[in-house]
């Protein structure tokens, strides 16, 4: 065997990667593994290699920080692969393996968030109202520098051109949040990148796949309705309107009954209604029934975020939140004024006291410095006590009435 046939057969033993390093002189030379090129767009998410006529895709996936091994089924002549729905900030490694001319090639990239940990974009969010619009909102890294600003940037599903967010909502300069417009005719998952600058060092991005679905919330359902019989009251109400078309599977509902009998006695009561049940609910409400408020709110059976509530809907007797009113303003008027009349019989009968009786009171001055020196504290206080006694039985008289015509008030009621 000659050296070339030997260096042949090392070569074959080897690892084809470690072929490259392989460079032998001579007319015999074994060529050197050829380059396959990986490259990854990150705004596409697509991986990409030089193709050539003799080259057979093998094997090609990656290694996600949250996901593991992630393996894709490739097409022999492939020269690139998608990798949507994979969230990148916390960096990836992406393999390629391909066949040329019998021999294996295997072929490595790592794909990295450069930058400092901590100068991303963080608690970052999205939420969809009104089935037009969308909000995102997120915060400055702890790491990041002052100055730094972000953007955001998104993608549908339906791989449309990305969008950079049209308005932004800032806070002393900074963006910290988006609106946009228009997001009904999304598909049903769209990718969010926050990536930023700053001159004094490189921030990382924050990225998401968010599913439109789960960060919808719906409008109050409209037309809400209630009529009632003697022993029920049928409430309906209609679908809220959303982004996209919802089944009646879809929804889910909630009704809160609140009530209310007196200016004491409440009560309240959800209700939990699934969409297919034709947006309709009998409530057990016996008459006479009180005043009830109701309103209603709707969230997706798989999500469970609720919505808005509607505006509430009032039912049932009205007339006896009235009277109660009338009769509670007509108790607090007679207590008034029989306290008044109260007060001025008193004084009159005070004042009159003092009249009929001067002479008393001169003699009483008179004993005054004489007696006061006897006089124990003990026998002073009751005659002041006296005074406070009669004094409280007077309010009381006037109140007595106020508890007899409450009392009235709620049996009357019924
Ligand atoms: C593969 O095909 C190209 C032409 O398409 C050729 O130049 C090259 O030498 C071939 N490589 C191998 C290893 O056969
Ligand atoms: C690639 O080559 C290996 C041997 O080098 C062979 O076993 C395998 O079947 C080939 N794969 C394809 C897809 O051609
Ligand atoms: C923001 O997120 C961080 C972790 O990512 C958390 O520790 C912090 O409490 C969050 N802040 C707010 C205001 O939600
Ligand atoms: C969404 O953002 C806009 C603009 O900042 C604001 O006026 C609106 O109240 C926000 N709506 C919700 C539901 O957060
Ligand atoms: C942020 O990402 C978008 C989309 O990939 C890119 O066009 C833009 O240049 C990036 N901006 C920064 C500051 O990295
Ligand atoms: C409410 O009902 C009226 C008449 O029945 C209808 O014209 C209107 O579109 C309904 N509103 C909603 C929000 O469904
Ligand atoms: C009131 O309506 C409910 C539901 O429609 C019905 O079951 C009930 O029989 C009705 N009661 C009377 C007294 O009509």
């Amino acid at each position: 065997m000659g050296p070339v046939a030997e260096a042949v057969l090392l070569a074959m033993l080897l690892e084809p990667a470690l072929l490259l390093v392989q460079e032998l002189p001579g007319p015999a030379t074994v060529e050197p593994a050829p380059c396959l090129n990986l490259k990854f767009d990150p705004w596409a998410m697509t991986l990409s290699w030089d193709c050539r006529e003799n080259t057979t895709a093998v094997e090609c996936g990656m290694i996600h920080a949250e996901k593991g091994l992630v393996s894709v089924k490739l097409q022999e002549k492939q020269c690139a692969s998608s990798f949507w729905n994979y969230a990148l900030h916390a960096g990836v490694t992406f393999h390629l393996t391909v066949n040329i001319s019998q021999r294996q090639v295997t072929e490595r990239l790592v794909y990295t968030n450069t930058g400092q940990e901590g100068t991303a974009a963080q608690n970052f969010s999205c939420v969809i109202y009104n089935a037009n619009y969308m909000n995102c909102s997120w915060t400055k890294g702890p790491a990041a520098p002052d100055d730094v600003q972000y953007f955001l940037y998104v993608r549908d599903s339906k791989k449309q051109l990305g969008r950079q967010c049209p308005h932004y909502v800032q806070e002393s300069g900074m963006h910290v949040g988006c609106h946009m417009q228009d997001v009904s005719s999304w598909a049903s998952e769209a990718y969010f990148l926050v990536n930023g600058t700053s001159r004094h060092a490189e921030i990382r991005f924050f990225d998401s796949f968010l599913s439109l679905k789960t960060i919808e919330r719906y409008n109050p359902p409209g037309n809400v309705t209630v009529h009632c019989n003697t022993t029920h009251c049928c409430i309906r109400w209609q679908k809220p309107r959303a982004r996209s078309r919802l089944s009646d599977l879809d929804l889910q509902y909630q009704l809160q009954v609140q009530w209310q009998d007196n200016i004491e006695r409440a009560g309240s009561q959800l209700i939990e209604v699934p969409g297919y049940l034709g947006n309709e609910y009998q409530l057990l409400s016996p008459q006479p029934r009180d005043v009830h408020t109701l309103r209603i709110r709707a969230a997706d059976t798989r999500v469970l975020q609720w919505g808005a509530w509607s505006q509430p809907v009032t039912f049932g007797s009205k007339e006896v939140g009235g009277k109660l009113v009338h009769v509670y303003m007509l108790v607090v008027l007679g207590t008034v004024i029989c306290a008044l009349a109260a007060s001025c019989l008193i004084q009159r009968l005070c004042r009159r006291h003092r009249l009929l009786s001067p002479v008393p009171q001169i003699k009483d001055k008179l004993n005054d410095g004489h007696q006061l020196d006897q006089v124990p504290w003990e026998t002073l206080a009751p005659a002041a006590e006296k005074g406070d006694v009669e004094d409280l039985l007077t309010v009381e008289e006037v109140a007595e009435p106020t508890a007899t015509t409450s009392d009235a008030a709620t049996s009357a009621s019924p």
